[in-house]
């Protein structure tokens, strides 16, 4: 079955096991409308994706390849994408398709926004997170250095598909980490869609594949979209309701961009959110009244299911440092989402450094008293 959302203001987005013939269907009707068609990938989204949409373009299409992985979601990445479309002839006509992850659909855009003052793109996410959220809402854009997505714009691709079926190749750890968004938009938005998946990770092992997690999560797929696509619609620029889509990341970006400078097997972008949100669950105990029957459920689901990312006591402080250069700060001063209770966020608190540095505490603790450290 095809679903098309298409909220006021928004792209549209067509999910489902149609969502590919979709895509031919829009090739074909719009094949006077470009000059030229580039397809971006990463080095892995190459080889497992593009070959299922190769038999869409009628003729041979610009391939641009660039190496994976957060590290290289940067400038230099970027010149190439310019570069290639530069040497290819690609004028203000030309389509960027960007087929792969959340750091695709992120440079693709930002690449394509910035081309020539703006070219037209549309995105085929590949991995879970980028179908559940980093391809949909126009946010675009690249790190500067380790600093997230420092670099970039709003705005929005022409149609998005999102097919599951590329889930089939998609790396288990990277499986889970679209899950961690699932859960923050139960979290901030859904208490339905939060119960759901706590149950389905807390029965299944953290380590091992399986079928029957994926299937039901395919199922809950179009619910977790919705909920970006519907925040997104209605504050397109972030200036608002938007905000709850940050729940986690505060900390979550922190820490992500401190493992990205000192470990070698950096943690990906979901296994930084899931401790981001469980430091900012507790920052909800202390700050916006959310329950400690309530602060137990999330943190005993996600600890349970996330690998601990330890951070040792002398990387607080610079953790700390580092969410000040969230771009939610103003003034130094940091404004989180919090949870007021499940499936209800609040936005703009703000919160002291001691409080945050315990959070840091409270999250090696929760991990260091489980049976599963
Ligand atoms: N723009 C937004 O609103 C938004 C929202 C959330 C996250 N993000 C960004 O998204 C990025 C994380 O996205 P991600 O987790 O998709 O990372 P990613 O794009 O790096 O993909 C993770 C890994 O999976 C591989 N991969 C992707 N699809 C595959 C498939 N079908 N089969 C096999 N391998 C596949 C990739 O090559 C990569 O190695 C971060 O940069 C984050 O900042 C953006």
């Amino acid at each position: 079955m095809t679903n098309i959302m298409s909220h006021a203001g928004m792209h549209p987005v067509i999910t489902g096991k149609e969502a590919l013939n979709a895509f031919g269907t829009f090739l074909n009707d719009n094949k006077d409308k470009y000059s030229r068609i580039f397809v971006l990938c990463d080095e892995n989204t190459i080889g497992k994706c593009f070959p299922v949409i190769q038999h869409f373009f009628a003729e041979a299409v610009h391939k641009i390849v660039i190496p994976a992985g957060e590290r290289n979601k940067n400038i230099h990445s970027c010149v190439r994408v310019w570069e290639h479309m530069h040497q290819s002839g690609g004028d203000r006509n030309s389509l960027l398709i960007n087929l792969g992850g959340g750091m695709i659909t992120d440079l693709g855009g930002f690449a394509a926004a910035t081309y020539l003052r703006g070219i037209k793109y549309l995105n085929i996410p590949t991995s879970l997170l980028g179908m559940v959220d980093a391809s949909t809402g126009g946010k675009t854009g690249i790190d500067l250095g380790s600093y997230k997505n420092t670099i970039g714009t709003f705005t929005f691709p022409e149609i998005v598909f999102i097919d599951p079926l590329f889930l089939d190749t998609l790396p288990y750890r990277y499986l889970k980490d679209g899950i961690a968004e699932m859960l923050k938009h139960g979290l901030i938005s859904s208490a339905n869609l939060w119960t759901t998946l706590a149950s389905e990770i807390k029965s299944n092992s953290a380590t091992e594949i399986s079928s029957l997690l994926k299937e039901k999560i395919i199922l809950l797929l179009d619910e977790s979209i919705r909920i970006k696509a519907t925040v997104t619609s209605i504050d397109p620029f972030e200036k608002g309701i938007r905000k709850i889509l940050n729940f986690g990341h505060t900390i979550g970006h922190a820490i992500e961009t401190y493992s990205l400078r000192h470990n070698t097997d950096p943690l990906s972008h979901g296994e930084a959110v899931a401790a981001g949100m469980i430091c900012e669950t507790f920052l909800s105990g202390k700050l916006s009244g959310l329950s400690a029957m309530e602060q137990e459920e999330i943190t005993s689901a996600i600890s349970s299911f996330y690998p601990w990312c330890k951070m040792p006591e002398d990387s607080f402080h610079d953790i700390l440092q580092l969410t000040r250069f969230d771009k939610k700060a103003e003034n130094g001063k940091n404004h989180f989402t919090l949870l007021n209770k499940i499936g209800e966020a609040v936005t703009d608190r703000d919160c002291s450094s001691g409080l945050i540095l315990e959070s840091l505490s409270f999250y090696n603790n929760v991990y260091s008293l489980s049976p599963h450290s």
